[in-house]
């Protein structure tokens, strides 16, 4: 019989941020966790399995021919024990084994025996990191359904600056967490759209904006996490489809209007997380526009349809959840689009001085007719699954009122 209490393993590789992990052991232990750690060789480096094994309380497994650990818990126990899976730091290497199914230590082996979900935060110089072999390997992993935390931006130990740091073990352990939260939105139909629009000028040019879809994507991650099916309707981004996410790319608003309404007819719930384009260039020439010397250029702009606004004038409609990027008066401006556009819920931010737009990180202030929430900065992934359990609670309250 296994403890009531929730139980992790915790695989550590060869890599400087190996250190973090003896704090995520000691975070997930003051959640109830209990903690069972794996190494790899090459973590024995950086960390002992002694320091380890105070900290989980349990016997640390490096070797897939320890036989005294074996006889304890064989690899296949060990990994039929987890309920989650989480490798961090997770180097290249590592990655490169898992993505491509290799079972040739203890780690990669359990990986392959778990049922449990699991999730590998990876950990490396950046440039390294921004290898495309690399990014084919978590391409790989995402696409089978593993959630890759992080890595974040910054500093890092051999001196550069850029993408490939380990995420820090609270938001470790506040992913682990959240994952066992229950579905909140099991039986739903979710609608998300995401991303800029791109209105083209003519082959070459077009008229967009700064939205990099991370905090839709994000959105449209969470509710499928939470138990709903999810369609993503994205503009133009470079960003690989969540997983168990059914999606629809658009280039133009009218496209995306097209598709949202589309999409939305049997929908219980719309997330307009979509910077969408207010204007369109009046015509699209077929050829590139000529420079002409010397003349200033003049565009003429036709208005885009309003999306979430179309949505809302229908007689029957999913509760919508709008967002309000505002550079000031975020709170008043929010609360006014909120009544205008005949809205459920608005999640405002604010995007003065470089917020929101381009960030991993983002903070939201969240308005409802009779109530507000604050979720304060974090990253998008974490935050989105905070919004999803708030649009869950609101949507199933106006359900009761109307019923
Ligand atoms: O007015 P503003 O663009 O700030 O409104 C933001 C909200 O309205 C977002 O939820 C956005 O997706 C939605 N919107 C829309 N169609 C437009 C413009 C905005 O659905 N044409």
């Amino acid at each position: 019989m296994h403890s009531a209490k929730r139980r992790i393993l915790v695989g550590v590789t060869g890599g400087i941020a190996a250190y973090k992990i003896c704090e995520l052991v000691r975070r997930l232990r003051d959640r109830d966790v209990e903690v069972r750690v794996v190494m790899t060789e090459g973590a024995t480096h950086f960390v002992t399995p002694t320091t380890f094994q105070a900290l989980s309380g349990q016997p640390v497994r490096v070797s897939l021919w320890d036989e005294a650990g074996e006889a304890a818990m064989g690899h296949i126990e060990l990994a039929r024990w987890a309920e989650r899976v989480i490798v961090a730091p997770a180097s290249a290497d590592t990655i490169a084994r898992l993505a491509h199914g290799f079972a040739n230590d203890l780690l990669s082996t359990v990986v392959l025996a778990t049922a449990a979900p699991v999730f590998v935060a990876p950990a490396m110089n950046q440039q390294m990191w921004a290898h495309p072999a690399v990014q084919a390997n978590v391409a790989t992993l995402r696409q089978r359904g593993v959630t890759i935390l992080g890595p974040a931006d910054g500093d890092q130990a051999c001196g550069d600056i850029g993408s490939g740091r380990l995420l820090e073990p609270n938001e470790l352990r506040d992913a682990l967490m959240a994952s066992f939260n229950n579905r909140t939105l099991a039986g739903t139909r979710v609608v998300v759209s995401a991303g800029p629009t791109y209105e083209d000028l003519d082959p070459v040019r077009f008229i967009g904006n700064r939205s990099s879809g991370r905090m839709g994507f994000a959105v449209a991650a969470a509710a499928r996490e939470a138990g709903a099916d999810v369609t993503l309707i994205a503009g133009p981004v470079s960003l690989p489809t969540p997983y168990g996410v059914h999606r629809v790319d658009v280039r133009s608003a009218r496209q995306m209007h097209e598709a949202v309404l589309s999409q939305s007819q049997n929908a219980d719930i719309y997330v307009g997380a979509a910077a969408v384009g207010d204007y369109r260039p009046d015509s699209t020439a077929s050829e590139k526009l000529k420079k002409q010397e010397g003349q200033p250029l003049r565009l003429e702009l036709a208005e885009n349809p309003d999306i979430i606004g179309s949505l809302a004038a229908m007689p029957t409609h999913p509760f919508l959840v709008g967002f309000a990027a505002e550079t000031q008066s975020v709170a008043d401006y929010a609360q006014a689009k909120l009544q205008r556009k005949g809205l459920d819920m608005i999640a405002a931010n604010d995007v003065s001085a470089g917020r929101g737009f381009e960030q991993t990180n983002n903070a939201l202030h969240v308005y409802w007719a009779d109530g507000d929430a604050v979720l304060p900065d974090m990253p998008k992934t974490e935050l989105a699954r905070q919004l999803v359990t708030l649009v869950a609670e609101r949507y199933r309250h106006a359900r009761k009122s109307n019923s």
